[in-house]
């Protein structure tokens, strides 16, 4: 029983340590360079919210993992995705901007 009173404190410690974690470490999370990323946004969140809320039918892009937002404007780059306004945005950016762009808006939270 003493053992796993021991491993139950240890993993509430190491919970602790990842939730102060996550607050100080965001930025570190991610590739792309952030402030470019705030830089390059001006022209999205005039549709798009930095709130993460909905507005107008134009989705919330903010707090998803950097991989799946680069995805998502790979297939508009390919015409995978077939919204016109989205592949013109979306095919003025080199790789290098894209990061940017999915750490800028990976790194924000949704406000509810
Ligand atoms: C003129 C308005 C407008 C602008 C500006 C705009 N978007 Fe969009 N965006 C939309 C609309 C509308 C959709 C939904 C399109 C669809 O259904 O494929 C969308 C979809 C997206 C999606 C996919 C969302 C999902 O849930 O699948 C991403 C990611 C995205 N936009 C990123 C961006 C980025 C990054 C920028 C700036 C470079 C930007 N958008 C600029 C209107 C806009």
């Amino acid at each position: 029983m003493r053992d796993g009173k021991k491993i139950a404190t240890a993993f509430a410690a190491l919970l602790a340590f990842l939730a102060l974690g996550t607050g100080i470490g965001v930025s570190s999370t991610f590739r792309g360079d952030r402030a470019l990323g705030e830089y390059l946004a001006a022209e999205c969140v005039t549709c798009h919210q930095k709130s993460g809320k909905v507005v107008g039918g134009v989705p919330a892009i903010v707090g998803w993992p950097e991989d799946q937002f680069i995805a998502v404007m790979h297939a508009y780059q390919k015409g995978e995705r077939e919204n016109p306004i989205m592949r013109t945005m979306a095919g003025q950016f080199k790789e290098d901007e894209l990061l940017a762009l999915a750490a800028y808006f990976g790194s924000l939270k949704a406000q509810r």
